[in-house]
C-alpha cells in the first residue's frame, strides 16, 4: 500500500457537497460532512429510491466481484472506487484469495485519503487519486501500472461512476481504452443510475441537485447505458436493473431499490 500522505480537512472543500461522500451517507457510512448530509437528505426527499438504490448498487458490485473471482480473476482496477465502507472490493476479494491485487482510483481527495488510511497494512492494494476520464494517465500511474499485470486477465470496474462522465468526454471511448489495455479473458463491470423515476420532474430535480455538488451527474436512458458497453458479450442475464443481476438466492430487493441502477458484466475479448 502507498505511504499514507498527510492530509488536512482544512485543505479540502467540505462546504460543497460531494458525490463520494453523499454515497457514503446513503450507504450508512460516517465519512461525510454536513454539506454532504444536507444535499443527500434533499436527494432522498426528491426520490426515496436513493438509499435503497445505492445499497442495491453496492450489492451488485460485490456479486460482480465474486463472479470474477470464481472465473479466476485475481486483479481488479476499480475506477471511481469511492470511500471504502464495509464490503469494499478488496474485502470481498481477500476473503477468497488474500493475494488478489486491487488498484483503486478515485478523483475525490477524502475518498483517497480514507482508502489509504484504512488499508495501510495491505500491500496488495493501492489507491490513486486520478481522473478516470484520462485513461492513459490512470493506466501509467504507479498505483496501477506497478500493481497490475496487464498481460493477465483483470476486471475493470466502472460502477456507479459513468453518470459523472458527460457525453462530451466520450465515456464509451474511455471504457474502450481501459478494455484495450487488459488481456483477453478480462471483464468489465458497469452500473449507472436509471431515468426510471416516477416523474420526469424528479429526474430533472436530481440533475439540478447534483449540479450544485462537485460532481454533476446525468441520467441516461437504457439504450444510452447499453451503448456505453458496446457490442461486448454480456454475462447472463445481460444488462438489467442492478437488483436483477444474478441476485443471491432468497434475497428480495428493498422497496424502491429495483429501478435505481442498471448494471451489466461484459467479457473483454
Ligand atoms: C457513487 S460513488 C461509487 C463508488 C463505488 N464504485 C461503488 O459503486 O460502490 C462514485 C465515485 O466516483 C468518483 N468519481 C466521480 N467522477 C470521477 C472521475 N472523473 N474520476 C475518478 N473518480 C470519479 C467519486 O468521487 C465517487 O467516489
Amino acid at each position: 500500500m502507498n505511504e499514507t500522505p498527510s492530509w488536512d480537512a482544512n485543505d479540502l472543500d467540505v462546504e460543497t457537497p460531494n458525490a463520494a461522500r453523499m454515497y457514503d451517507y446513503y450507504l450508512g457510512g460516517s465519512h461525510n460532512f454536513a454539506s454532504d448530509r444536507e444535499a443527500a437528505a434533499r436527494a432522498v426527499q426528491v426520490t426515496p429510491t436513493m438509499i435503497p438504490g445505492a445499497r442495491a448498487n453496492r450489492a451488485f458490485l460485490q456479486r460482480a466481484v465474486r463472479f470474477c473471482l470464481d472465473a479466476g480473476i485475481r486483479q481488479f482496477l476499480d475506477l471511481g472506487s469511492g470511500i471504502p465502507t464495509v464490503g469494499h472490493v478488496h474485502e470481498i476479494a481477500h476473503a477468497i484469495d488474500p493475494s488478489t491485487r486491487v488498484a483503486y482510483v478515485d478523483i475525490e481527495p477524502i475518498a483517497v485519503a480514507h482508502t489509504r488510511r484504512m488499508l495501510s497494512d495491505t500491500s496488495a492494494v493501492t489507491v490513486t487519486q486520478a481522473d478516470l476520464q484520462d485513461p492513459q494517465e490512470v493506466l501509467k500511474s504507479p498505483g496501477v501500472a506497478d500493481l497490475l499485470d496487464f498481460s493477465e486477465p483483470a476486471a475493470v470496474l466502472a460502477v456507479a461512476v459513468l453518470h459523472f462522465v458527460p457525453d462530451s468526454k466520450n465515456p464509451a471511448g474511455m471504457l474502450d481504452a481501459y478494455c484495450d489495455a487488459v488481456a483477453p479473458g478480462s471483464f468489465l463491470a458497469v452500473s449507472h443510475i436509471t431515468d426510471h423515476y416516477d416523474t420526469p420532474e424528479r429526474v430533472a430535480e436530481i440533475d439540478r441537485l447534483y449540479s450544485s455538488t462537485t460532481n454533476a451527474a446525468r441520467h441516461r436512458t437504457f439504450e444510452d447505458f447499453t451503448r456505453l458497453i458496446g457490442d461486448r458479450e454480456l454475462v447472463d442475464p445481460g444488462a438489467v436493473y442492478a437488483t436483477d443481476w444474478r441476485p443471491d438466492p432468497g434475497t428480495v430487493p428493498a422497496e424502491g431499490a429495483r429501478t435505481a441502477f442498471w448494471a451489466a458484466l461484459a467479457h473483454i475479448s
